[in-house]
């Protein structure tokens, strides 16, 4: 299992040398990447003008916009929830960025009380995340919403 904890401590200390969110969401998905296993995909959309943009992420070149109410991360986004998706093939919508993608989890991050983005995290592995990784991220989302200045964003 990876080490969530560490990963969390470890942005918490990037976000001391700098809380904007785009340098320590840079780093947090370069930390994350290097620290999960089997994952093809990991960053952040964020809200632009009423909608998802693109942020900071390892991976292949993604898609830039999504509806708020589209593809896992718009759903995530218009439910206010955590989705773990087991195979993405089976989430009617869902945006398929990389084919190789098969399993899927989007974690609401929030900031002065509203949702001000997602994590999501793409596994070419159907079923990659179980439980654990959704405790482990949530522990993860809720060091960066404490130490991230969202304040540039254009909500
Ligand atoms: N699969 C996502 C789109 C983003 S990519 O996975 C990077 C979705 O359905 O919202």
């Amino acid at each position: 299992m990876p080490d969530y904890k560490l990963m969390a401590k470890q942005i918490e200390a990037l976000a001391g040398v700098c809380g904007d969110f785009l340098p320590l969401l840079s780093n947090a998905s370069a930390v994350l990447n290097e620290g999960i296993e089997r994952i093809n995909w990991v960053g952040f959309y964020l809200i632009d003008n009423g909608s998802l943009l693109l942020g900071p992420f390892q991976g292949r070149p993604a898609c830039v916009r999504i509806e708020i109410g589209k593809g896992v991360c718009g759903t995530a986004v218009r439910e206010g929830r955590l989705l773990r998706v087991e195979d993405v093939h089976r989430f009617p919508g869902h945006i398929a960025c990389d084919s190789a993608s098969r399993s899927e989890i989007v974690l609401p991050l929030c900031s002065g009380g509203r949702i001000v983005g997602v994590l999501d995290i793409d596994s070419p592995e159907k079923g990659r995340f179980s439980a654990e990784d959704e405790e482990g991220l949530s522990i993860v989302v809720s060091s960066i919403e404490a130490c991230a200045d969202f304040s540039r964003l254009r909500l």
